[in-house]
C-alpha cells in the first residue's frame, strides 16, 4: 500500500524526537498504521541541524510553505511552536486539504476555535495529543476511553518544568534558577520559560482538556492562573514539615454556575499519590460519573515521550485511510466539532 508522506515543520526537541522514533520503530509503526509513514520533507530555520539529523533522501528546506502547500505531503506535523508563524502554516496546510498534527497548546488554547473551524470546513483532521501532558495519552482517554461518562472534574500536574523545579528544590536544595536552567538544557521548558513557571502553559493545557471534557469553547482567557515564581525553598520545607507537598495543579470542574478553570500551587497531603509525582512526570486525575476517579501518569515533557504522542496521532490519522477494519478508527473520534460552541 502507498506510504503516507509526512512534512515535519521544526526539528528541535520534539521534532528531532519524532524523526528519531519514527525511524527507529519504523516497522512496528507501519504494521500498526496499516502502511508506512515516511518523513519526506523537513523545514527548519537551521538547515545544518536538520541535514545532520535527516537521511539523505529527505528534502530539507528553510521555507516551511514548501511543505504546507506541497501536493505530495499527506500530513503536516507542526513542531515549531509560537502563535504567529505556526498559526499561518497550520491554516495554510488545512486550506490545502492536509491533516495536521501539532504539539502546540499555546496556539490551540488561544486560536483553537478558528483552527478547528478551518479543519472542519475542509473535512480534515487536526490532532493534538502531544499538546497536553507530553507522553500521556490523555486526549485519547478523554475523547474515547471515558466517552460514556459525564465528567465532573479533572485535576493534575500538567507542567513538567515546574514540577521538576519544585522536586529538585525540595530533594536537592537547589535554587529555583539552577533547576530552571537544567530544565531548559533538558528540553523540557517552553521557548519562553515564563510560560512554565507562571502557570501559563498549564493553563493552556487545562483549557484544552476542559473543552473536550465539558464540550465548552476553548477559552484560555477564563483560566485563573498563578505560577510558582513566588514560592521559596522555605515554603517547600515548611510544607514538608506539616506533611504536605506543594504542586502546581491545573483544575477544571463542574460547579453550579458552569465550569471552573484554574491553575495554582496547591498543598497536597504527602499520603496522596499525586503528591509523590516527582521531576518531569505529570499525573492527571479525571473523575467521571460512571467510572469514578481514573489516574494517568507519565513523562510530561521531553523529546521522545512527546514524540510518542505525536506519532500516536500520525498513526491514528493514517488509519483513517486504511482499509483493514482491524485498524480503521471512526473519523468521528477526531472531529473538532466535539468541541461544541455551546457552553454547558
Ligand atoms: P524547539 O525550540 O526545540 O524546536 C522548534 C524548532 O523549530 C527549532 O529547531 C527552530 O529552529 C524551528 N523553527 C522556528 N521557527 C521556524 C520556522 N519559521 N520555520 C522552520 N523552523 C522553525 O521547541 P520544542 O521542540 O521544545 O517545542 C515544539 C512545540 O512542541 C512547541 O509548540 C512546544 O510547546 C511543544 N511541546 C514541547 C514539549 C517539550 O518537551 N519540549 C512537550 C510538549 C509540547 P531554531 O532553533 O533555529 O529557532
Ligand atoms: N514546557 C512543557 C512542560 C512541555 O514543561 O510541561 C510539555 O508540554
Amino acid at each position: 500500500m502507498k506510504p503516507i508522506h509526512i512534512g515535519l515543520l521544526g526539528i528541535g526537541t520534539v521534532g528531532g524526537g519524532t524523526y528519531t522514533v519514527l525511524k527507529r520503530n519504523r516497522e512496528e509503526i507501519a504494521r500498526r498504521a496499516g502502511r508506512e509513514i515516511i518523513v519526506t520533507m523537513i523545514a527548519d530555520k537551521d538547515l545544518e541541524k536538520a541535514r545532520a539529523l535527516a537521511d539523505s533522501n529527505v528534502i530539507v528546506t528553510g521555507n516551511a510553505h514548501e511543505i504546507t502547500t506541497n501536493p505530495d505531503i499527506d500530513i503536516v506535523v507542526e513542531l515549531i511552536g509560537g502563535q504567529t508563524i505556526a498559526k499561518d502554516l497550520i491554516l495554510e496546510a488545512l486550506a490545502h486539504g492536509k491533516h495536521v498534527v501539532t504539539a502546540n497548546k499555546a496556539l490551540l488554547a488561544n486560536h483553537g476555535t478558528e483552527i478547528f473551524a478551518a479543519a472542519r470546513a475542509k473535512g480534515v483532521i487536526i490532532a493534538f495529543e502531544a499538546a497536553v501532558a507530553g507522553g500521556i495519552p490523555i486526549i485519547k482517554a478523554l475523547r474515547e476511553g471515558l466517552t460514556a461518562n459525564r465528567i465532573t472534574w479533572i485535576a493534575g500536574i500538567i507542567n513538567g518544568t515546574s514540577n521538576f523545579i519544585l522536586s529538585e528544590m525540595r530533594e536537592k536544595g537547589l535554587s529555583f534558577e539552577q533547576v530552571l536552567a537544567e530544565a531548559q538544557k533538558l528540553g523540557y521548558a517552553e521557548a519562553d520559560p515564563t510560560y512554565d513557571i507562571e502557570g501559563i502553559d498549564a493553563a493552556h493545557k487545562i483549557t484544552l482538556m476542559s473543552a473536550i471534557a465539558f464540550g465548552i469553547p476553548v477559552q484560555f482567557s477564563k483560566v485563573y492562573t498563578e505560577g510558582i515564581t513566588k514560592l521559596t525553598g522555605e515554603d517547600i520545607r515548611y510544607a514538608e514539615q506539616l506533611g504536605y507537598r506543594i504542586k502546581l495543579l491545573g483544575i477544571t470542574k463542574r460547579v453550579e454556575k458552569g465550569i471552573e478553570l484554574r491553575v495554582h500551587p496547591t498543598l497536597i497531603p504527602v499520603r496522596r499519590l499525586i503528591a509523590n509525582v516527582e521531576g518531569v512526570m505529570n499525573a492527571i486525575v479525571v473523575k467521571g460519573d460512571a467510572v469514578g476517579a481514573t489516574l494517568y501518569y507519565g513523562a510530561g515533557a521531553g523529546a521522545e515521550p512527546t514524540a510518542s504522542s505525536v506519532i500516536a496521532d500520525l498513526v491514528d490519522v493514517t488509519r483513517l485511510h486504511t482499509a483493514d477494519p482491524m485498524y480503521r478508527v471512526p473519523p468521528l473520534s477526531f472531529q473538532p466539532d466535539l468541541l461544541s460552541d455551546t457552553p454547558v
